[in-house]
């Protein structure tokens, strides 16, 4: 097992104490997987040790590990407070990790957040669109949100078809 400072493990997460057997096997399972461009081919999405502690002292995600093959449709299920708002922030670039990290289609999501975005979608849980914008205005919207400049709205990231709401 490869242990580098991406991968440390702290105590008080109790981790031996709290995972199940299969949250084990999945543990050792990523830890086996090497950092590598094969394995995002098979996995892309490669969670390893992503932990984030919030400063308030709370820890939502433990040193999570979980590697999604590919063409898996893939569900996060956890009670209330589990984490899984924490982790979708995270994998959307909200906010960082406080260690280890993840790999959407092999991009990390600590440095290449921008091909991260190229690569994902999210639908959040409370609706974020407005009654008087329309689609075309949503999409640059959140385009400009997320660095876009005006002068490429158009061009860089929506097909002309999807703007202009023409079907193939
Ligand atoms: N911004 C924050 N600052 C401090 N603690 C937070 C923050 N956001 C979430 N938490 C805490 O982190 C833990 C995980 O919260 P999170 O929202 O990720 O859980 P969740 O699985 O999405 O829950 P739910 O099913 O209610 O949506 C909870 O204890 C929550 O109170
Ligand atoms: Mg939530």
């Amino acid at each position: 097992m490869t242990v580098n400072s991406d991968d440390i493990l702290f105590p008080e997460d109790n981790l031996e104490k709290l995972e199940d057997s299969d949250v084990k096997d999945e543990r050792r399972k990523v830890m086996k997987m090497k950092i590598h461009e094969k394995t995002f081919e098979s996995y892309p999405l490669f969670i390893r040790n992503i932990r984030k502690k919030y400063s308030t002292g709370k820890v939502a995600n433990k040193a999570m590990c979980l590697a999604v093959e590919k063409n898996i449709v893939f569900g996060l299920l956890g009670p209330n407070g589990a984490g899984k708002s924490t982790l979708i922030s995270m994998m959307a670039g909200i906010y960082p990790p406080s260690s280890g990290t993840a790999y959407a289609a092999g991009y990390d999501i600590r440095t290449e957040m921008p091909k991260v975005y190229l690569n994902i979608g999210i639908c959040p849980q409370h609706d974020v669109l407005w009654d008087d914008l329309t689609v075309e205005e949503h999409l640059l919207f959140y385009a400009r949100l997320r660095g876009v400049e005006a002068e490429h709205g158009k061009s860089t990231w929506f097909s002309k078809d999807l703007i202009t709401g023409d079907s193939a």
